[in-house]
């Protein structure tokens, strides 16, 4: 653990707010225990009373000790932060001209003033404006929803997401720096030390319909869901290798996560506990020449993944086009930016990132690479960053602040939503019910005319959970502690949507 977490474990911005003795003479008398229960029922919210400040189920806020958001907040924010400063250090010292280092000190003075907000539990401030097109977007959010409101005290989500706007904001006021990414070694990093589960993929998937001639319709079809169901649990699990709770993990740690062996999958099938696979599985044997969309989550090893499933949807004639919905700004530590995408589609090509590597496995992954950078020149891979993902917002606000993304998503034939945050933000990252059904829980994404099919392929790392059986939740809180944030469980949950219907949009 790095100082800077050391320190920031005890700093004021991890504790609750004060105790505060209020005069409640001209407030109601304090309700009983039978009215407490009614008053718990007046969750969920109805829609007209749902904002970001007041989600449909209760928030977690970084004050509340119990929940991640407090761990988060109050430590692994700074921790990530500290490391940010650190490698623009590295940069710094690898610079020879004066300009450039004088504006890149600036950046890091910069840093450390959102470092003393961060820990000084500052109030959120309006993002300045650096000319960026959702400049606007956050400080309406702000001035509507949060204003006086700090670190710990508004929704975690919001102030999670604004931390990483603010940490933007410290390299778009500069004249050199504007597109630094702070994170962008440590993305590298992680696929290069993923070379045994990369090659195993590549091995076994720069031919996928080999011998595929002789078979029978229904005996292609059957292979094709088998194939299918296995990438999907590929692309679920290479969710796992999230650098922000990487931090101190060992390279045999990290292998182990992303072991992609048979036997493997049908084990790891257990910990999917909100289980929906075989009816996705069912819907996706009906595409033709379809599209599906990937809301991108993380760079590098789950990157890959994603890109070897999207691989096979062309393949096997599932899809004539997939696109991927990426980050235009360096997004919680990992999430893909044009800049890892290109890194990655030409790593594969002309990299030498592995050592030990033999010729059969390089050819094997330059082979995928060739053909990705081709779908792309045709059309069929499109890689797209809409503001609207880097935004403060949940998703059940996509069809109102972003219409034309609900517009554009709402052609598509399946949207996955992968990943920890995207399954928060579709949720409303609140306190719902365990087995709340998925489609009650992502709202208007399920219920808005237009919407399209959406599927959460999702490991577990965060409180909001919904979609499992009743029950299974309570007792794994009461055996295993924790394992709401292990990574070691998941959901694949999916929504049928009113795909077809004509979206609405009110004034
Ligand atoms: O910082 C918390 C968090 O947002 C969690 O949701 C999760 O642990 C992580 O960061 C991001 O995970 P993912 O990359 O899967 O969205
Ligand atoms: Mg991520």
């Amino acid at each position: 653990m790095t100082e800077t977490s050391q320190a920031s474990k005890g700093h004021p911005s991890a504790k609750a707010p004060q105790k505060t003795v209020l005069n409640l003479g001209n407030l109601p008398p304090k309700l009983k225990a039978s009215e407490l229960k009614q008053s718990a029922s007046q969750y969920p919210r109805t829609p007209s009373r749902v904002n970001p400040n007041q989600p449909p189920w209760p928030a977690y806020r970084g004050y509340h000790e119990y929940s991640f958001a407090h761990a988060t907040m109050g430590v692994r924010l700074p921790t990530i932060l500290g490391k940010a400063i650190d490698d623009v250090w590295k940069t710094l010292n690898q610079e020879y001209d004066e300009e450039r280092i004088v504006d890149l000190v600036n950046c890091i003075h910069r840093l450390e003033d959102l470092m003393g907000d961060l820990q000084g539990n500052s109030k959120l401030r309006p993002i300045i404006d650096d000319g960026a097109g959702d400049v606007a977007l956050w400080n309406k959010e702000i001035a509507k929803f949060f204003r006086g409101k700090d670190f710990m005290n508004a929704p975690w989500l919001f102030a999670e997401a604004y931390k990483y706007r603010r940490l933007r904001e410290c390299f778009s006021l500069s004249k050199f720096w504007v597109d630094y990414d702070v994170f962008f070694r440590q993305k590298c990093d992680t696929f290069s030390r993923s070379n045994q589960a990369v090659f195993e993929l590549s091995q076994r998937f720069a031919e996928p319909h080999k011998g595929n001639a002789h078979l029978s319709p229904e005996a292609k079809l059957e292979k094709d869901k088998l194939l299918f169901l296995e990438l999907t649990q590929v692309c679920l699990w290479g969710n796992s290798t999230d650098l922000s709770l990487l931090i101190d993990m060992t390279e045999e740690d990290i292998k182990k996560l992303q072991s992609t062996g048979g036997d493997h999958l049908a084990a790891t099938e257990k910990n999917i506990l909100g289980n929906k696979l075989h009816d996705l599985a069912d819907y996706v044997m009906t595409i033709k020449n379809g599209r599906i969309d990937f809301v991108l989550d993380n760079a590098g090893f789950e990157l890959y993944c994603d890109l070897v499933y999207a691989d096979w949807l062309i393949q096997s004639g599932t899809c004539s086009q997939v696109i991927f919905h990426g980050k235009k700004i360096p997004w919680f530590v990992s999430d893909v930016t044009k800049k890892d995408w290109d890194w990655i589609l030409n790593s594969c090509v002309y990299g030498q990132l592995f050592q030990d590597a033999t010729d059969d496995q390089v050819e094997s992954l330059r082979t995928l690479g060739h053909r990705w950078k081709q779908y792309e020149k045709e059309g069929k891979w499109k890689y797209e960053a809409h503001p609207f993902w880097c935004t403060g917002y949940t998703f059940w606000d996509l069809h109102s602040e972003a219409p034309d993304l609900f517009q554009h998503l709402s052609d598509s034939d399946l949207v996955i939503f992968k990943g920890d945050l995207n399954h928060r933000k579709l949720t409303y990252d609140c306190h719902a019910p365990l087995d709340t059904p998925f489609n009650q829980a992502i709202g208007p994404l399920a219920s808005e005319p237009g919407a399209p099919p959406v599927c959460s392929l999702r490991t577990i790392k965060s409180d909001v959970v919904v979609g499992i059986p009743a029950g299974v939740g309570e007792k794994l809180d009461e055996e295993e502690p924790g394992w709401k944030i292990s990574g070691k469980y998941a959901v694949v949950l999916l929504s049928e949507g009113r795909k077809g219907e004509t979206p609405v949009y009110n004034q």
